[in-house]
């Protein structure tokens, strides 16, 4: 069965794209990540891999899904049809995003908490030192009650997703992306108004290579596939909605060119206000949960505002990109089974909030089961940072540069030879030849650290 969705226009397309690369990797992941290695020489290399590599990703993605109209798994063999092993890859792809899914609701499940939090004044009462704030996080993190938070996350993104591609996503994207680029800029403006903001600036621009590790390098290759959301077949299923005379090249500079900048204002909204109170900027995963908070108590009364826009942000973000993978993994379903798409996204729905209620208990109750010394959470996180999605936008660009018929690719990447054609033969090239060795590259060097 061939499927006959699409988002109603370009802008739309662009849109629900960038609402799936925004997100947790944007704003909670980046700017921790580019703390640690050396803040300005680690953007550097990010915005190199974004667009070097990372959009090629993407084009590949947009270029198989629009040419076959299928969901990841028989999209492959559509376009080989003597090649059926190539179906794995899709599964692959799926079963990288059902995991991510259910990981990325628990996360987004804590920032749900926090506007609660926020709201309520809790963290405001937490005050202004270090400890308290931390080990209330991580009271909270353990506890149940993020679990709540998790379910009425999951049943947000359900409803959007039942509204269907133009009615629901689209819809929602068009109306969240720019909330979420208002509530972004005022939290920039707050931030670089504060007594010293100036260093964090600097932080995040001048670069200083000497903290570029090689690990830092590669560190800058995972977040840029992560940030754009390539590498499980969820840009595929887009794809497979993108409208026929639209640009693919186009399309993807522009998700690539939006999502690089809101990661950017992230650090911005970020960085200045650390620096300003005085906090460490590599405050690893707990910047935004544990950093943050006391950065808005130093404000006083009006910092509970701020952090209530922050984690609103944040989920804002968490939701258009949790309903990408809810579509993706519905629409493969219905498919695959003939079910009804109702049917079928609740279907997801119940297995991946079943499946974050368990992550999220391992992260404090059912800490105790280890899987090769890791807690279930961190072990799908590693699983879905470091290994998955590499190897499989490493096997996408193979099929496409060396599998599926030259022709083809030609044909869709240039809409029958109408538009484009002067970046194809770097698009195929890096397709061909630099991004499988820069994919190598990673998942060796992940393997061995
Ligand atoms: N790009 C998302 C972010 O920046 C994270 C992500 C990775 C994602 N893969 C995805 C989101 C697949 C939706 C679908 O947070």
């Amino acid at each position: 069965m061939t499927q006959q969705k699409s988002f109603s226009s370009n802008l739309g397309a662009i849109m629900a794209a960038v609402g799936s690369a925004v997100g947790l990797g944007n704003i909670w992941r980046f700017p921790y990540t580019c703390g640690k290695y050396g803040g300005g020489a680690f953007l550097i290399v990010y915005i190199c891999f974004v667009f070097l590599i990372g959009s090629v990703l993407m084009m590949s993605e947009f270029v198989i899904g629009r040419r076959a109209q299928h969901t990841p798994i028989k999209a492959f063999p559509a376009l080989r049809p003597d090649r059926k092993g190539w179906g794995l890859v899709g599964l692959l792809g799926i079963v990288t995003s059902f995991f991510i899914l259910s990981q990325y609701l628990v996360l987004s499940g804590w920032t749900t908490g926090y506007i609660w939090e926020s709201l309520s004044g809790s963290l405001a009462a937490l005050g202004t030192s270090a400890a308290p704030i931390s080990n209330y996080f991580s009271q909270f993190s353990t506890g149940t009650k993020p679990i709540l938070f998790l379910v009425i996350f999951a049943l947000l993104g359900l409803f959007i997703v039942l509204g269907g591609v133009q009615k629901g996503i689209e819809n929602v994207s068009k109306v969240l992306m720019p909330v979420l680029v208002v509530l972004i800029l005022v939290l920039c403006v707050r931030s670089l108004t504060l007594p010293g903001a100036v260093k964090g600036v600097e932080y995040l621009f001048s670069p200083d290579f000497s903290k570029l590790t090689g690990e830092g390098i590669l560190a800058a290759l995972g977040q840029a596939l992560f940030s754009l959301s390539v590498g499980m077949g969820i840009m595929l299923v887009y794809g497979s909605y993108i409208p026929v005379n639209d640009n693919i090249f186009k399309t993807a500079m522009w998700i690539t060119v939006c999502d690089t900048l809101i990661a950017i204002l992230a650090g911005v909204a970020i960085f200045p206000a650390v620096f300003s109170c005085g906090f460490d900027p590599a405050g690893g995963p707990g910047l935004v949960f544990c950093v943050l908070p006391n950065v808005f108590n130093t404000m006083g009364g009006a910092g509970q505002v701020f952090s209530t826009i922050f984690f609103i942000l944040l989920m804002v973000a968490a939701l258009t990109s949790a309903i990408s993978l809810l579509e993706a993994l519905t629409a493969t379903l219905c498919e695959h089974t003939g079910t009804r798409r109702g049917i079928g996204a609740g279907i997801v729905f119940l297995l991946t909030t079943l499946l974050g209620v368990v992550f999220s208990l391992s992260v404090g109750p059912l800490s105790h089961i280890k899987l090769a010394g890791y807690t279930l959470f961190d072990f799908v996180d590693r699983l879905n940072s470091i290994y998955l999605p590499p190897l499989c936008a490493l096997l996408t660009v193979i099929f496409l540069g060396w599998v599926m018929p030259e022709t083809e690719v030609l044909d869709e990447f240039t809409n029958h030879g109408t538009v484009g054609r002067r970046f194809y033969g770097v698009f195929r090239f890096v397709a061909r030849y630099v991004a499988p060795v820069a994919l190598i590259v990673v998942m060796v060097s992940g393997i061995l650290s």
